[in-house]
């Protein structure tokens, strides 16, 4: 069975990010992945401390929320982030539990010396962003965070759904092609990774 994590990283609970991730767990839903879903803005993470307690052994040593959701990403095989554009970056809820998966990244780099970029990228992930404007820039600093947040933990940035000019809460309801688009990435994340699974099988039973 395939499973796939979903992270609303979006202040607003019922917000355009949130209902276009919505939708893309209901399209991988309907392939028949298991989902798990996790609104950031309901747990208690604190930002990274800057403490390197981690350096000893790669785990964070701030007792709190994150913990638990690591391993939620560590158990599935595939992830999908969603998050407003706020100044020109992602969300604040977003990007403090990217901070906190320094972690995973001083265990990667420094303590298992894994040369960069060369590390098999084991799962697939989807980001969902929307902003209010339209510029041609508008998505490229949340793109250079996620991508490199996805690294640590191992994900290829498999697809991405970038919506602009999406602003009031609910407009994204009337942007069909958008939540069309959302839908059929999540199902066909979980059709890819469900390819990926049985192949991976078919190999170690030869
Ligand atoms: C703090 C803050 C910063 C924002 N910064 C940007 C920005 O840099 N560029 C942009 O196009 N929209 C910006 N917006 C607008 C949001 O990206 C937009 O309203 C989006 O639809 C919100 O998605 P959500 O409902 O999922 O939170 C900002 C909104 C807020 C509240």
């Amino acid at each position: 069975m395939v499973e796939i994590i979903a992270l609303y990283g979006s202040p607003r609970r019922e917000g355009n990010s949130a209902t276009l991730l919505e939708r893309a767990v209901a399209g991988a839903r309907q392939q028949g992945a298991v989902v798990e879903e996790v609104y950031l803005r309901d747990h208690k993470i604190s930002p990274c401390l800057e403490i390197y307690q981690c350096m000893k052994n790669g785990e964070c040593a701030i007792r709190d929320d994150f913990a638990s959701i690591l391993a939620k990403i560590e158990a599935s095989s595939g992830i999908m982030l969603a998050s407003p554009i706020f100044f020109y970056s992602v969300s604040a809820h977003t990007k403090i539990f990217m901070d906190r998966c320094q972690s995973l990244w001083v265990r990667k780099y420094w303590i298992e010396k894994q040369p960069f970029g060369r590390a098999e990228l084991t799962r697939k992930g989807i980001f969902i962003s929307v902003g209010a404007t339209e510029g041609k820039k508008l998505f490229d600093g949340a793109l250079l965070s996620v991508r490199y947040f996805f690294d640590v933990l191992s994900a290829e940035l498999w697809k991405t759904v970038l919506c602009r000019g999406v602003d009031r809460k609910g407009e994204i309801n009337s942007r069909r092609d958008y939540l069309e688009e959302a839908f059929a990435a999540g199902r066909e994340l979980a059709r890819v990774l469900q390819e990926q699974q049985s192949q991976r099988s078919a190999s170690e039973k030869t």
